[in-house]
Formats: structure tokens, sequence, C-alpha cells
């Protein structure tokens, strides 16, 4: 007799992205799949009518009919700005009207109005707008998202932000990997002065959030207006030094070699790749650097600029998928319509924006081992979706498909329930 927490059987497709059962879809489908979870991990995985005969369901335990349901990995939002005070609805109707991104962000708007908010709000405050965030990704289908800090760009609101995150990690079922951005943008009292406050994030800031162990990769947004390649290289170099694996904002608004610097210092991932050069791209395929594209600010900021994802896959980049949630380029908390954009902008196929968003989203923060695949000894982080194939999920787009989701092993969401539902 086998004691199991959470049965879940006769799944119409069972995604696992695991290679153990390698397809001709390349997404690992068992069809009727079925899943026995044991203390918060995959414990057997296989045909429903091949279970084995001795499990019993521990008295406290629960199982879920997925019948003509897909179910797989919880989705991974690898790249978001979870937390920050305020809103920027009035800088949108601006852009709406014609103004750019950058124009906007020469007036006084754009990140450092951002930051003048989240430096004025409390602990208290960042961390009930965390939750909100948190729970809108969560009812999404996400179970494990990459956050940055980088609105706070001074030692002490940088750290705030990062402890926001840590007490979120512990309240909110949705795992959250931290990263240190404090090279987002140059603050104003350092307008004049950019050199001391790379000094200031060299000296004090990065090994201050790695000695707390807040952080554990550190970003930087290489671009024109933001830091240059040599400013990026001496800030991810000391991160390194302080056990701090590099990321970087690249190539977005302009070309400037960002994707070979992440090669170079062997960076998990590039990120946006709007501007991307052939050299780069080259670069990120020999080092294995993940593409995290984010199609969600090149939607909101209209630049009808797209990364050549096509090429990069062809080349054999991972590429993620993910939403860049921020109050700038990408207010958004949905990772299924990244998804869709995926398909319908950058031409990846269904398949491809599923692996985006799982498999190599997880590789893209070093999880890939434990989250992303469904397979014996993985996280239970699984999805249940009321969609009858996969290729359904970015087909319907802005509607909510989630039945349940589940974060190791429990029971953590339940789709809504439908008018039909509610009449006696
Ligand atoms: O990922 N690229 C840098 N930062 C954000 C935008 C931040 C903002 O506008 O507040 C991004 O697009
Ligand atoms: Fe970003």
């Amino acid at each position: 007799m086998t004691k199991i927490d959470l049965l879940i059987r006769n799944a119409k497709e069972l995604l696992t992205l695991s290679s153990s059962f390698k397809d001709a879809s390349g997404l690992g489908i068992i069809p009727n799949g079925a899943i026995a979870v044991r203390e918060g991990r995959i414990f057997w995985i296989g045909r429903t009518d091949q279970l084995p005969g001795d499990f019993v369901l521990c008295p406290e335990g629960r199982e879920i009919d997925a019948k003509g349901k897909v179910v797989m990995p919880g989705l991974i939002d690898s790249h978001t700005h979870l937390i920050f005070a305020g809103s920027r609805e009035n800088e949108f109707e601006q852009r709406v009207q014609g103004l750019s991104y950058l124009e906007i962000a020469g007036r006084g708007g754009g990140i450092l109005s951002t930051v003048e908010a989240t430096r004025k709000a409390s602990f208290a405050e960042l961390f009930s707008l965390g939750k909100k965030r948190l729970n809108r990704l969560l009812s999404t289908g996400v179970t494990t998202i990459e956050a940055k800090s980088g609105y706070g760009l001074s030692l002490e609101d940088e750290l705030k932000i990062l402890r926001v995150m840590k007490a979120l990690q512990k309240d909110h079922p949705v795992d959250i990997v931290p990263t240190f951005l404090g090279a987002h943008a140059i603050p104003k009292e350092f307008k004049d002065e950019r050199s001391k406050y790379i000094n200031l994030l060299v000296q004090e800031m990065i090994p201050e959030a790695a000695r707390e162990g807040l952080a554990e990769f550190c970003d930087v947004f290489c671009e024109e207006k933001a830091f240059s390649i040599e400013e990026s290289r001496e800030i991810l170099e000391t991160g390194k030094r302080h056990g701090l694996k590099p990321k970087i904002h690249a190539d977005q608004l302009s070309p400037g070699g960002g994707a070979e610097l992440a090669a170079e210092l062997g960076a998990y991932s590039a990120d946006h790749l709007e501007y991307v050069s052939q050299k780069g791209m080259e670069r990120m395929a020999e080092k294995g650097v993940t593409a995290v594209l984010l199609p969600g600010a090149s939607f909101f900021l209209s630049m009808g600029i797209y990364p050549p994802a096509r090429e990069m896959i062809e080349r054999g980049v991972s590429v993620s998928l993910s939403t860049d949630l921020n109050p700038g380029s990408s207010m958004t908390e949905s990772l299924p319509l990244m998804m869709t954009m995926g398909c319908l902008f950058y031409r990846m196929t269904p398949q491809e924006v599923v692996q985006a968003t799982t498999i190599h989203a997880a590789k893209s923060m070093g999880r890939g081992e434990e989250i992303g695949s469904l397979d014996t000894g993985k996280k239970a982080d699984v999805l249940v979706l009321d969609i009858p194939n996969y290729k359904y999920f970015p087909y319907h787009f802005g509607v909510d498909h989630v039945k349940t989701v589940i974060k190791e092993g429990k029971i953590v969401h339940k789709g809504p329930k439908l008018y039909t539902d509610s009449v006696p």
C-alpha cells in the first residue's frame, strides 16, 4: 500500500515537457494521463490505466478528475518587475496621443516617476500591492516568477523592495526568484554624477543585497539611455564576485551589444533583444544563454519591431516568454496572453510557446531540475486547464481557461465559477 496526497487522473493531454516521455509533439504528451503526488513532489506519472493498484489516497488527500482537460506544469514568468507603487495610466494616454516612451521619460515621467512613488510607499503598502499582483499571476496559472527590484535606486529603498519580496515568498504560494536591478536607471540625485551611482552600486548596494541573501541574480538595463556596455560589465562582474548570477536587459530600444555581453559573462538570460545582432545570437547559442522575450513590452509601447525569435530558435537558442510586468512598458500579469502574442508576433508555434513558459523559463533562472516539467521527483507544480488540447491554449485568447492550480501538491487556486454553476 502506497499513500498518496493528490491524484490527478484521466487528463486528455498530460504535457510533461520531460525527455523521459519524448514524442512527436516535442512536449512529451501522455494521453489519458495521471499524476500521483507525495509530500509535494511527483511520485508517479503515466497513463491512468497503468496507475499502480496499491496507491491509496490519504484521509485528507484530494483526487482530481481531469477528463477532457489539459494538464501541464505550472507556468513560470521569467521576467517581472513585481514590486512598485503608483501607476502610469497618464503616460499611457500620452503615448496613445503620440508621445514616445523616451520623450515621456525625458519630461520626468518613466521609470523615475515610479521610483518616486515606490520610495514613498511603506513596506506594508508594497507588500499588499505585490500580493495582489501575485494573486493575479496565480489565477492565470503561474506558480513561479522571477522578480526584479529596480524602483528604489538607493541602498535603503532597493533593500526594502527585496525584503518585501522575501516576505511575500513566505506568505504566498507563488515562488519568487529575486533579482537585484539597482542598475535600472540613474536616480535623479545622481543625474550629473553617474559614476558616483555606479560606485554606490558596486561598493555598497550589490555587496549588501548579496550579504543579506536577498537576491539570487543581478540584472542591468543595458541601453543607450540607461547603462553602457562597460558599466554593465562592471556591475555584473561585481555581482558575480558576490555570488549573484548575471542577467541582462539587452538590445531593447537600440542595438548595443548586450547579447554579446550576456554570452561573455555567462549570463543565464538576455532579455528583450528586439535589436539583437547576428553575432549576439550566435554567441548566445554557443554559450547557452536563454533569450527571454517580452512581447507585452513591444505591444504596449507600439514598437512594431520584434526580436528575431524564429532565427534564435533555429540557431538553437532556448527562448522563454514572459510578461515583463511593470507600470511603464507592460502593465499585465497575463502570461497566457504573452503566449498568444508569441505565436502571432514572433511566429512561434503553440508547442514553442508552451516550452517558453515552462521548461525554458525554468532554465533561464537555473531551476530546470526542479520545475518547468513533470517527472518523478520534480516539484508538483501543476496546472489543470479546461481546454481540449494544448494548441487551444494560445488560440482562445484573453479569457481564463484555468480550472485548478496546484503548488507543491496543494490546490492553491480554482478557476472562476461560471454562471451556470451558481444556479441552484
Ligand atoms: O523592462 N527595460 C527596463 N525596464 C522596464 C520598463 C520600466 C518602466 O517603464 O517602468 C522594461 O521594459
Ligand atoms: Fe524588464
